[in-house]
């Protein structure tokens, strides 16, 4: 991939500038090519490849500037170099630099593009034309878009796009790292066709989202103790409370910003909560018995964010800016506050494929070494529980999260004294369905490296790295492993679970 840069840009002064005055920007524009321009290039950078101003003009206050550039002292770079030397040269002739238009910015790309890119299509991009390897884009930018290199992020997302088309799902990584073998079968059904039988679940009035009777609940809190007595007391995680209203200033820093969007269940908020502001909407309720959605997407703000997604983004705010004192390390937390809520589309499927589903979310920080040993404890636990007091049929494999390959952290050893590096990612917890012969991912244990403490800007006292780990335990998926392979009569569960749901309560009866 080879890239060049091209902008014009008047630079507009507080006078029109005398003849002096314009002999010091001819002098500025030399020294810039000459030198200014060439300070951090590599030794051995072609010519054309380095910043460059091709042209220039000067009328009344304005200078008109043309720079090109290669990859090296990029255009944009180059306008910056050049605007802190004009000052304090114009400066001595009495006239200070007022602003900066940018008139035209131009992009070209030069790569391997699939037949099926999709090239960006950004509100600033005026103009984007692919003949062969060759891209070329035009850019509205002021010049605080430049500042915030804008240009560079948009290359950046082009070789994105390059690569996602080129390796897009076909490397999507799954690896087994461990098998429990065969276990005892007492069902062959769906599990939520047979809840539903006896009313332990029903529909509820949205997609992908059900009311569960107490002999769910019962299940789900046998778990949750088994969680407890097991996991959380024995290796010391404390409870804590997420928000489950995520704003974007939390998915911008945990990267969700970059791609969650076909899957949020989004958060608007009223424009105002004067009464009078809405009686109309709820006088058309009353008469047409009708809820007036478009009239309501009028008196609307928002939307603010979404509902709960990942669980555990939401506590770093907690962190955010601090220096963690070695001594409170590992930090070991977990919630389990809320629900989650996922927009599931067509993959909506019984209890297991939900748009609102339970999870309790283990969360762990400290050192990068910290990190990799309490992921290893839970999955030591986590081994037990399946194996010895759950008896599932499940395997373990290392996967590739989304946000991690999208970020490119994925298979690279980041630096760490330990070698923790390639420990960074996901392992699946999957477990077999007899009824449909496919295996349910139901819960996970990542390693997120430094992602989330880099993310929300956390450090530690020593000033080694701030590593972090998850993992979400869904209930729903332990419920439907369980009982796909368990079935729903009692007697047939391993004994502790068995005595921990205790005689499932039948509260209701039909007529
Ligand atoms: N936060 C992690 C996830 O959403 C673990 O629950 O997958
Ligand atoms: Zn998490």
């Amino acid at each position: 991939m080879y890239v060049r840069f091209a902008l014009d840009a008047e630079l507009l002064f507080s006078a029109d500038l005398t003849p002096e005055a314009v002999e010091a920007v001819g002098a500025l524009v030399e020294e810039s090519n000459r030198t200014l321009f060439r300070k951090g290039v590599p030794q051995g950078a072609g010519e054309d490849e380095i910043g460059r101003i091709v042209s220039w003009s000067a009328t009344g206050p304005l200078v008109m500037l043309s720079i090109e550039s290669g990859p090296y002292t990029r255009a944009h770079d180059g306008l910056f170099r050049f605007r802190k030397q004009i000052a304090p040269t114009l400066g001595r002739f009495r006239v200070g630099l007022r602003d900066i238009v940018v008139k035209s910015f131009r992009i070209t790309i030069i790569g391997d593009y699939p037949k099926d890119v999709h090239i960006p299509k950004l509100p600033f991009i005026t103009r984007s034309c692919l003949l062969g390897d060759t891209l070329e884009l035009e850019l509205n930018m002021t010049a605080a878009d430049l500042e915030n290199r804008i240009p560079d992020r948009v290359v950046r997302l082009v070789e994105e796009k390059i690569q996602a088309c080129t390796y897009g799902g076909k490397t999507e990584h799954w690896e087994l790292v461990f098998e429990s073998g065969p276990k005892p079968r007492f069902f062959e059904g769906d599990p939520t066709e047979e809840m539903i039988k006896r009313n332990w679940v029903r529909h509820a009035l949205s997609r992908g989202q059900w009311i569960h009777a107490p002999q769910s609940v019962q299940l789900f809190r046998a778990f949750e103790q088994v969680v407890v007595e097991q996991i959380i007391k024995p290796m010391g995680f404390a409870e804590m409370i997420f928000p489950k209203l995520v704003p974007w200033e939390v998915w911008k820093k945990s990267g969700h910003a970059k791609g969650v969007y076909p899957e949020i269940y989004y958060v608007c908020t009223p424009k105002t909560r004067d009464p009078a502001y809405w009686e109309d909407v709820g006088d058309y309720f009353k008469v047409t018995g009708e809820v007036p959605v478009e009239m309501i997407r009028e008196k609307i703000d928002g939307p603010i964010g979404g509902l709960c997604y990942a669980q555990c983004p939401s506590f770093w705010p907690f962190l955010q800016g601090e220096t963690l004192a070695n001594d409170c390390l590992p930090i070991r937390i977990f919630d389990r506050s809320g629900t989650s809520h996922r927009y599931e589309s067509g993959g909506i499927h019984g209890i297991e494929r939900v748009d609102e589903f339970h999870r309790i979310e283990i969360l762990w920080l400290g050192t990068a070494e910290q990190t990799v040993e309490t992921a290893d404890r839970l999955h030591e636990a986590y081994r037990h529980v399946f194996e010895d007091l759950l008896e599932l049929e499940w395997r373990a494999a290392r996967v590739t999260p989304w946000f991690m390959a999208q970020e490119g952290m994925i298979e690279t050893e980041t630096e760490s004294s330990c070698g923790c590096g390639s420990r960074i990612g996901t392992t699946d917890y999957e477990a077999f369905l007899p009824y449909n012969k496919s295996w349910l991912e139901f819960q996970n244990v990542i390693i997120n490296g430094d992602k989330y403490p880099t993310g929300f800007n956390v450090k530690i006292q020593s000033g080694v790295d701030c590593w972090s780990g998850c993992s979400g335990i869904g209930l729903e998926r332990w419920t439907a492993a369980f009982l796909a392979q368990k079935g729903l009569d009692i007697e047939k569960w391993p004994e502790t679970v068995a005595k921990l749901v205790g005689e499932p309560k039948e509260l209701f009866r039909f007529l």
